[in-house]
């Protein structure tokens, strides 16, 4: 590491490297591409029902409709008609069952977007409806999987539970969310002189793009090269779909020999493609007077939708977070993935993460009013630490618990135990607007679960005036990985910030890469940008040396400038000289987490690397006439390690946290009983704006270097703050339990929209009612 800067680009507040293109609007999305002279655009043609056999399809009027230069069925695909990249269940286009309200049919290719839009809606479609399965407990009782059930199991919950003084059972549930990234689906495929393809595509993923668009087409992988400057936003939803666009796109290039573009409209983009898996949990619990986990029993059930996508490993990870900060003596996790008609769920900010952590909270706050007590006290009675209660139900070692002094630094800094009195008192004087505070903890793993995902390519390039360019196999989708990487190769060659300008994505420079996901590409590819750095200085060095006659030890690269010695020679200049040295200006490099290992057959092993810890307390109002509430007060202590750039650390919290909030209060996702998604435009599904944002806040950084040897000591941010949006729903809950009688557990699941807990009011004011003429 190279100390010697004035203002070191590692550690310190640098701003997004896209900043004034993105507030001026000259960052180039992939639609803002200039395609070359006759480019087609193209638009599906869809199932307008959820469970069914396609038994006719009549596309001639599709075909003479204006501006149709042709149009696409599965009888184009020159390779496999199938997009899935962990089961191969994801037809391109449908040519038997369809399987869910937007399944695609069919895609007109056209002189615009427009014109193919208006076709498409002229097919003629025969399908013979079958009965449709749409809700999650009724594909559970069908047995209808898209993946066997897994059971995951530590010690004897049923008998500890038997044993315990207290016993509670209950049922649970959290809604799905829709990633509402700002730019849509889009990929746009450009043929080449060999039947090569080029495709721009707003994706996490280009090394699966890739492939899987080699697949369709019956191409080899080199014969296919994807890039990506940029998303405007992907938050999972571009880790697997992105592949449908790409892949029709590709198929469209080739019939026509055009360039073809393919950009979902947003309520297509809603309809079609994935989101959050919403999840129903049953739980049976044991515990102590304090209110202390002796035993417990969840039985998890997911809606996949019709096809596997990435369901596998995001109830994986439910069931490894099912525990979130706290130790469970022991337990039974039965999670059960249900295959729904219905959109093919995804990847989400948490990857199924906040689904198991939710299942929990939920029961430790069931417990809390069971037994009188505050929710904080039974949260703090049953975290990791103290005598042999630090392995995790995997078998997983927590090295680093933080959480317990996290928790005491944030609930003093937070005045938890005063508002706590001052929210009672003025709950006893406020008949109509009632208020609810609560304090949540995080600790999420570290690591993709699938061991071959942690690796990571950079390819760092010197020119001969020393200006840099680098380029890794992460995507850049706003969270800020470009410039952190940039931040890290500035450091290691000593050069200011400026002096290194970050690539596009691109399958050809950086092969075999994992998608940007699981937080990890800062971890991932910032190693392996470092290594691509470190051996061109040690290059440099050399030649250093030997030129200038210097022992290596006495050059140092500082300020754009090298040190050698008494010597210092502008980087530019003496860039120049090693190039006429011959010396090699262009390196890649490489990085694979180490320790980590998990056995899935006995699910135990530790498939983290570390664990990210966050904690927040949140103050909420609520009106009980409309079931309005509002977020007056946030406190938010964060664990970054060694923050690599604190300003876009802290704008990844504050984002995380108001979309996790989302997620729980206002964003509902709502099918009718035909299967059709209603809420399918900003119209009918309700994002939190800027608005949402508590009056007063605070979010600071727990500044502790990582204990394992990551990037710069620095954890990854993306996804542990999401988590911390649990602390509002958990205040709603507390608001409502202020109209409860003493020991009832609050009947108000998430999403706690307006209507939610309205209902759930209700159901208070009468349970409090029948409390009070018993007594
Ligand atoms: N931040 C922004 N602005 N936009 C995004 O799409 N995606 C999140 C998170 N933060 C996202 C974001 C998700 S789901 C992940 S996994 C990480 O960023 C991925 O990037 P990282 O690994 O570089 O943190
Ligand atoms: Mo993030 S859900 O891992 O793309």
């Amino acid at each position: 590491m190279n100390d010697r800067l004035a203002e070191p680009p590692v550690g310190t507040a640098q701003k997004h490297e896209s900043a004034p293109l993105h507030v001026t609007g000259a960052a180039r999305y992939t639609d803002d591409i200039l395609l070359p002279a006759g480019a087609l655009h193209i638009a599906f043609g869809c199932s307008p029902v959820a469970h069914g056999r396609l038994i006719g399809l009549d596309l001639s009027a599709v075909e003479k409709a204006p501006g149709v230069v042709t149009v696409l069925t599965a009888a184009d695909i020159p390779g496999h008609n199938n997009y899935g990249a962990v089961l191969h269940d994801d037809p391109v286009f449908v040519t038997d069952e369809v399987m869910f309200v937007g399944h695609q049919l069919f895609a007109v290719v056209a002189t615009s977007h427009d014109a193919a839009r208006r076709a498409a809606l002229l097919a003629r479609i025969e399908i013979d409806e079958l009965p449709a399965l749409l809700d999650i407990r009724a594909a559970v009782a069908a047995q209808s999987f898209v993946l066997p059930t897994e059971t995951v199991r530590r010690g004897d919950a049923d008998a500890a539970i038997a044993a315990a003084p207290h016993r509670l059972s209950g049922s649970h549930a959290c809604g799905g969310q829709e990633h509402f990234y700002l730019e849509g689906q889009i990929a746009a495929a450009l043929p080449q002189e060999d039947g090569s393809l080029v495709i721009h595509c707003s994706t996490q993923h280009p090394s699966e793009v890739q492939h899987m668009v080699a697949e369709v087409m019956a191409l080899p992988v080199n014969a296919v090269t994807v890039q990506c400057r940029r998303m405007g936003g992907g938050f999972g939803g571009k880790e697997s779909q992105p592949a449908l666009m790409a892949a029709v796109a590709a198929l469209a290039a080739r019939k026509t020999g055009r360039a073809c573009k393919l950009r979902l409209d947003r309520d297509a983009d809603m309809t079609m493609t994935g989101k959050r898996h919403d999840f129903v949990y049953d739980y049976e619990a044991g515990f102590d007077d304090a209110g202390r986990l002796l035993g417990v029993k969840f039985m998890f059930a997911s809606r996949c939708g019709y096809s596997a996508d990435l369901s596998g490993p995001v109830n994986d990870r439910a069931i490894f977070h099912a525990d979130n900060a706290y130790y469970l003596p022991a337990v039974e996790i039965v999670s059960h993935r249900a295959r729904t008609h219905t959109v093919s769920n995804t990847a989400y900010r948490g990857f199924g993460g906040p689904q198991g952590m939710v299942a929990i909270e939920a029961v430790l706050d069931d417990i809390a009013r069971t037994l009188g007590r505050d929710p904080l006290d039974v949260r703090r009675a049953n975290l990791y630490g103290g005598e042999g209660r630090d392995t995790t139900h995997y078998g997983m070692q927590v090295e680093d618990n933080l959480m317990p002094e996290m928790l005491a630094q944030l609930t003093e800094s937070a005045e938890y135990a005063d508002r706590r009195a001052a929210i009672a008192e003025f709950n006893a004087r406020s008949a109509i607007v009632k208020r609810g505070i609560a304090f949540t903890p995080v600790k999420f793993g570290i690591s993709f679960t699938a061991l071959h995902y942690n690796q990571a390519g950079a390819l760092v390039h010197i020119y001969n005036d020393g200006t840099v360019l680098l380029n890794h196999g992460g995507t850049e989708m706003g969270q800020g990985l470009f410039t952190k990487v940039r931040q890290i190769v500035a450091q290691e060659l000593g050069l200011p910030l400026d002096a290194v300008k970050a690539s596009a994505t691109d399958t050809s420079k950086v092969p075999n890469t994992s998608a940007t996901a699981a937080s990890s590409g800062s971890d991932l590819n910032g190693k392996a940008a470092q290594a691509a750095a470190v051996t061109l200085r040690e290059r440099l060095v050399a030649f250093g040396a030997e030129k200038y006659g210097v022992a290596p030890t006495a050059i140092h690269f500082a300020n754009g400038q090298v040190h050698l010695g008494e010597r210092v020679i502008g980087f530019g200049q003496f860039a120049k000289e090693a190039y006429l040295a011959r010396v090699q200006l262009s390196a890649t490099g490489f990085y694979r987490t180490p320790k980590i290992h998990f056995d899935r057959k006995t699910w135990t092993g530790r498939p983290f690397y570390y664990f990210a810890w966050g904690a927040a307390v949140s103050e909420v109002a609520i009106d009980t006439l409309t079931g309005e509430t509002r977020l007056l007060r946030t406190d938010i202590l964060h664990d970054v390690g060694s923050s690599l750039n604190p300003a876009l650390d802290i704008g990844q919290i504050e984002g995380a946290f108001l979309q996790g909030a989302g997620w729980l209060t206002c964003e509902e996702l709502w099918w009718d009983a035909k299967g059709r998604l209603r809420t399918h435009a900003p119209s009918t599904y309700k994002i939190p704006g800027v608005g949402d944002w508590p009056e007063q806040s605070s979010v600071k950084l727990f500044d502790r270097p990582n204990h394992e040897d990551t990037i710069y000591r620095s954890k990854a941010v993306g996804e542990p703050p999401f988590m911390l949006g649990m602390s509002v729903f958990h205040a709603i809950r507390d608001a409502v339990g202020s109209l409860l009688p003493a020991g009832v557990t609050v009947p108000l699941d998430a999403p706690a929209t307006p209507e939610a807990v309205l209902r759930a009011v209700g159901e208070a004011r009468a349970l409090a009612k029948a409390a009070g003429k018993a007594a």
